[in-house]
């Protein structure tokens, strides 16, 4: 609205002059009088001596009331007073006849005419200055009401133009708002799937983890949404989950893969991942949150958790729930290698680990409720395909085998007998111990690197056999070393079985001939089921 609207007109006058006034009469005694009337009250007097006159000067002078002579030469009141009426810048002044014609058909006319009032000569000064000012004050009133109603309406246009600005400035800003949160939403999706992409990577390397990241981010997303977060939240706390463990994929598969306990090394390499992650998601431009989740999901709030030992309020609320989701799914997850608690179980050690001031009591609360008829592990992702299912065979297979040969480590036979992987479960297998009886005769007679060659020999020539073996029968014969001794699992039976240890036996004659060597075995047979622990240990310890 603008600062500056023009002042009422009149409002001015009632300090000043009380009016202008135009005295038209062909008859200048007739003005004089009316002049002298009126200066007494103080108005502006102008005079015309003409109809025309009185035009030109109804324009120039803008008088505020006209007194008008009827019968004039030329141009008469009536014809001045259309004429007066006619006009856009003369219509709104009042005009009084004052004539000497009096009877009530000219004051019709006059009326009609435009003229506001119609006063006989001779007239009474009192009448007619009363009657002016009369009509001056309803001319001055009208003149604010018409100055207001103006004003008024300037003020509703401007506001009606400033609204439809403000309209058109908020839908264009709604258009852009909706815009910036379009390419959001799109920039978030291409995020999600690049990270989704990212950790189908890891599961190449690591389906377990893999896994985890899914069942992580599900738990937190629902435990969040139990807790009434906001939306941006849930989505940060839901990212940060299925991101959080990462940087695994840069760890060296003899710990990401150790199935075992891990010693104090391999926790020591364990623990880099959570700063590893940080460090490579801070230079992505990823949220904060994000960052923190990754970084923090192994703190714990007294104090003792990694990598940077944070406390309590040091510990924003999304991270805390990721703690939770996390420490719960590697609890309730089925790993080879590891015994998987129930729910019941898993929930009451993280309550007590709440209770011990190490996780949040609301988030475990929240976890009991949301994990009540919903079971993450329901989550599965299919590795089922023929690449992955061959991978992983492979990856399994080399973790066991000693660097540079062929040999497994005999703890792959448990690895087998934990994942269900040998069919021994069902059918019954042999072990064979084959130990050499003197080596150190040997090693004496061409020293400690030779004799590591000869049991290098002796064993891939059973390789070779055993190789054959499996191709000819089918069967499952797997070759392991034990320091310097070799273990033969198999399934082979019968004569199958014989033909094994018909090759057992010219290793040993090749070793009795060309080293001097002294070799033997020993073969036991168990039934399916037998586990396959207690069948080395027999083996490896006859008497007991
Ligand atoms: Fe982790
Ligand atoms: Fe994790």
């Amino acid at each position: 609205m603008p600062a500056h609207l023009p002042p009422y007109p009149g409002a001015e006058a009632a300090d000043s002059a009380p009016g202008i006034l135009l005295l038209v009469d062909d008859d200048p005694i007739n003005r004089q009088v009316l002049r002298c009337l009126f200066e007494l009250e103080r108005y502006r007097i102008v005079e015309a001596e003409s109809g025309r006159r009185c035009l030109e000067l109804a324009v120039s002078e803008r008088p505020d009331l006209i007194l008008l002579d009827i019968m004039m030469p030329e141009m008469d009141g009536f014809a001045v007073c259309v004429a007066l009426m006619e006009r856009e810048e003369t219509r709104n002044i009042p005009v009084i006849m004052v004539t000497a014609l009096n009877s009530p058909q000219d004051e019709a006319r006059a009326l009609e005419s435009g003229a506001m009032d119609f006063i006989s000569k001779p007239f009474n000064p009192k009448v007619i200055a009363t009657r002016v000012r009369a009509h001056l004050q309803v001319k001055r009133d009208r003149d604010i009401l018409a100055n207001r109603t103006a004003r008024l309406g300037l003020a509703n246009h401007l506001l009606e133009q400033e609204i439809e600005e403000h309209l058109k400035t908020e839908q264009a800003l709604l258009q852009a708002r909706g815009e910036i949160e379009r390419m959001n939403r799109l920039k978030e999706g291409v995020i999600k799937d690049l990270f989704q992409a990212l950790c189908e990577m890891l599961s190449s390397r690591d389906m377990y983890t893999f896994e985890h990241g899914l069942r992580v981010a599900s738990i937190a997303r629902m435990i969040a949404e139990d807790l009434n977060l906001p939306d941006p939240q849930v989505e940060a706390l839901e990212l940060g989950c299925l991101l959080h463990d990462i940087s695994k994929v840069a760890i060296p598969d003899d710990v990401l893969l150790k199935p075992g306990l891990f010693n104090a090394q391999d926790r020591k390499i364990m623990m880099m991942h959570p700063s590893l992650g940080a460090r490579i998601f801070a230079r992505q431009a990823c949220s904060p949150e994000i960052i923190d989740i990754i970084h923090h999901h192994h703190e714990r709030l007294d104090g003792s958790g990694y990598p940077d030992r944070l406390r309590g309020e040091e510990i924003g609320i999304l991270t805390r729930i990721a703690m939770v989701a996390d420490s719960y799914e590697a609890m309730i997850a089925r790993r080879p290698y590891k015994k998987s608690l129930l729910r019941p179980e898993a929930l009451a050690r993280l309550t007590s680990e709440a209770q011990a001031g190490r996780l949040d009591p609301r988030v475990v609360v929240s976890l009991a409720k949301v994990t009540e008829r919903w079971d993450p592990l329901a989550i599965r992702h299919d590795f089922n395909d023929a690449i992955s299912r061959e991978l992983e065979r492979f990856r399994n297979k080399t973790y066991f085998k000693e660097p540079l040969s062929d040999f497994y480590n005999y703890r792959y036979l448990f690895h087998l007998e934990e994942a269900g992987l040998l069919d021994s479960q069902t059918q019954g297998y042999s072990l064979t111990r084959v130990t050499f009886a003197n080596l150190e005769q040997i090693n004496r007679r061409h020293g400690y690197l030779v004799t590591d060659q000869i049991i290098d020999e002796i064993g891939s020539q059973l390789v070779e056999a055993i190789d054959r073996l499996v191709e000819e029968a089918g069967c499952v014969t797997i070759l392991l070393r034990k320091g310097t001794s070799y273990l033969i699992y198999s399934d082979c039976q019968g004569e199958i079985l014989a033909v094994l240890h018909q090759d057992l036996d010219s290793c040993l004659e090749r070793l009795a001939r060309e080293w001097q060597g002294e070799g033997a075995y020993l073969t036991l047979g168990f039934p399916g089921g037998h586990p396959v622990q207690e069948a080395i240990c027999r083996l490896l310890d006859p008497a007991a």
